[in-house]
């Protein structure tokens, strides 16, 4: 059996910070897993190195399903974003291990491809409808098929997603939260004019998608969905919060706009009841955040007994480990959706070296054994750690509002 005779913790930040899991055999096969967790990086750092590193030594790297069960059913404590990414970064580093030891790339462990290529989407942004429509013009030019557009709201100084940097963006910026204002009324006027403007623009055969950002509540997301209806957006994400699942009935009673949900889920029991009640079409959970690729092709596998593809979360805080781990998913799993892409910093890059690529539009894992990805420990050691927060939102008048 391939022992885990070691196991460490790398944070390094590139540009942003990034919680890299490397797992060693007797062999001296080598597995890496991310851990990342924005914001709270250091939690999730702690938790693999004080509690589950020590439980690792010695057992069989083989056996995934049963080390996964192991640390979810043993932590009393179970679920929440902190034990799950733990959880998921020992899940990644596995995988890479037994693909490397078979000498396979990981999808072929999961079934082998069922596509070509995972589709990506872009993300455009601008402070002004203008702004956008260019920027989404270069992603077409770039060969995506999908994009993602927000833009400025008028009258309000800073919105979500909205940066000045256009290919690489980075909304954890500072070393305590930068606090940004919201109006509800104003974001919904603008979003319909640039849905508008941009098929106009653009034309009907690239998708377009749009990120609410957990802003709206269920009512107002009916509206928006439906303002939306005559643009034929590939989804609205994130529409409302969804601690409270049933949440998403409203919304659906009131607009065929294809919904998307759970970049923050951690488990398939976040999922259960919006996928059971067919209340999204999309979800967004992802590798590193809801329990590593065992846990995520359970989810996928209750989605597509309802019809729900999927769409995992893939901002610049989910490392290129999470990225390959997800792109080997994705061409292996029957109800892929779509895939975000949203690029990371040459400097990440070259921490992160790794076999996927894009072209005409979608990315592919590549054929390397295993994730096909890994650490230059040397590069990340250049990159110490920084503390850096995303920011916060509040209404206009001083309330908290959900970012
Ligand atoms: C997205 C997300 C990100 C998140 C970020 C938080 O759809 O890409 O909403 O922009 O805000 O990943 O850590
Ligand atoms: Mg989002």
């Amino acid at each position: 059996m391939p022992k885990i005779t070691a196991a460490k913790v790398i944070v390094t930040c590139p540009g942003r910070n990034f919680v890299t899991l490397k797992i060693e055999t007797a062999d001296g096969v080598t597995g890496v897993g991310d851990a990342t967790l924005n914001g709270r990086e250091l939690a999730v750092a702690s938790y693999l190195t004080d509690h589950v590193i020590p439980c690792l030594i010695g057992r069989d790297a083989h056996r995934i399903e049963d080390i996964w069960q192991y640390l979810y059913r043993g932590a009393y404590w179970r679920r929440g974003p902190v034990t799950m990414s733990a959880i998921a970064a020992v899940d990644m580093a596995l995988w890479d291990i037994k693909g490397k030891i078979a000498g396979l790339p990981v999808y072929q462990l999961l079934g082998g491809a069922c596509r070509s290529g995972v589709m990506v989407y872009g993300h455009a942004n601008g402070e002004t409808i203008e702004d956008t429509i260019a920027a989404a013009r270069d992603y077409v030019a770039q060969g995506y098929k999908a994009i993602r557009l927000q833009t400025g709201v008028p009258g309000m100084a800073g919105t979500y997603g909205v940066s000045k940097d256009k290919l690489f963006y980075e909304p954890a910026d500072s070393d305590l939260p930068k606090e940004t204002a919201w109006s509800t009324e104003k974001y919904m006027r603008v979003v319909p004019e640039l849905f508008a403007a941009a098929r106009e623009a653009l034309g009907w055969d690239v998708h377009l998608l749009h990120d609410a950002h957990h802003r709206l509540t269920p009512i107002e997301a009916g509206r928006l969905g439906r303002d939306l209806e005559p643009w034929r957006p590939f989804w609205l994400e994130d529409a409302t919060p969804a601690e409270n699942q049933e949440r998403f009935r409203l919304i659906r009673q009131h607009t065929t706009t294809p919904l998307a949900v759970g970049e923050v889920f951690n488990s398939v029991w976040d999922c259960k009841q919006l996928i059971e009640e067919q209340l999204i079409d999309y979800i967004r959970a992802t590798v590193v955040h809801a329990g590593g690729i065992t846990h995520l092709r359970r989810i996928a596998s209750l989605a597509d007994l309802y019809g729900v593809r999927t769409g995992c979360h893939g901002a610049t805080d989910l490392s290129p480990v999470t990225m390959a781990a997800a792109l080997h998913f994705d061409l292996s799993i029957p109800n892929f959706g779509v895939q975000e892409y949203m690029r990371h910093t040459a400097e990440t890059d070259a921490v992160f070296p790794h076999a996927y690529s894009f072209a005409a539009g979608d990315l592919h894992p590549g054929d390397a054994p295993g994730l096909g990805v890994d650490i230059d420990e040397a590069a990340a050691a250049r990159f110490p750690y920084r503390r850096a927060y995303l920011p916060v939102a509040r209404r206009e008048d001083g309330s908290m509002h959900d970012w």
